[in-house]
């Protein structure tokens, strides 16, 4: 295997949530790298429905910040509860993870970058949308951007973490960045460098699992 395809797989295996960032500014020519990352994703037709509104001005990250913090206090007591049922190891790994969401949660707004991802329905082809179930395809034309993005910021030793939870805060969210009106958001992701760490090994089902041969359920053999 090339040196070049070691390293993106290595991206891939180490891109996990990298919650405690410094607020120390990311420089303009990473940021820009970042961003192209984003701009290379795939879409459905080619029509890129997402923009970005990159959030550096300090009053404006407060403000989300300031949006994100009770939201993550719901889901985190929630999930804090959820985490009893949990023993052992598990349950000590699951807590460690709610202390960096514990973190982000209080310290959103002074991450140095928000990217704050948007999107408009209107240029999608969304192919489920009348199914009478969860939509996703829509989503596949944004959310490729973002996974770029993120696997440049590995690349660049820039910690990151796809967030949702302020879609509950959309219409907030849209009067802060002035976003139109037929325009709306799917995902904040603060990026700062790491305090600790930062990326590293990720725990995730195995691929036996995941994947099946022919038929759903049934075993693969590679
Ligand atoms: C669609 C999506 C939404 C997410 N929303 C949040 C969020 O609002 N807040 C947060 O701290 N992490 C969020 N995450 C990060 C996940 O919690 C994280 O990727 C997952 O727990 C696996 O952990 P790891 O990436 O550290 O391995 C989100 C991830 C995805 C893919």
């Amino acid at each position: 295997m090339s040196q070049e395809s070691l390293a993106l797989y290595q991206a891939m295996s180490t891109l996990r949530a990298v919650r405690r960032l410094r607020p120390d500014p990311i420089p303009d020519d990473v940021l820009k790298r970042i961003l192209q990352a984003a701009a290379w994703a795939p879409s459905g037709g080619n029509v890129q429905p997402w923009r970005i509104v990159v959030a550096r001005d300090p009053a404006i990250r407060q403000q989300i910040g300031d949006l994100y913090r009770p939201q993550w206090q719901v889901y985190g007591h929630n999930a804090r509860k959820a985490m009893e049922q949990l023993e052992g190891e598990a349950r000590a790994k699951r807590g460690r993870m709610l202390d960096a969401c514990d973190h982000l949660g209080e310290h959103m707004g002074r991450a140095p970058v928000l990217l704050i991802f948007c999107f408009n329905p209107k240029h999608m082809a969304i192919t489920d949308a009348d199914l009478g179930r969860a939509s996703v395809v829509g989503g596949g034309s944004v959310y490729p951007a973002l996974q770029n993005a993120m696997l440049a910021c590995v690349s660049e030793g820039v910690g990151c973490t796809l967030t949702t939870l302020l879609c509950y805060e959309e219409t907030a969210m849209k009067d802060i960045l002035g976003i139109p009106e037929d325009w709306y958001t799917c995902a904040v992701m603060p990026l700062g460098y790491p305090v600790g760490g930062g990326h590293g090994p990720i725990s995730r089902r195995p691929v036996e699992k995941l994947c099946f041969e022919n038929q759903f359920g049934q075993t693969l053999e590679l």
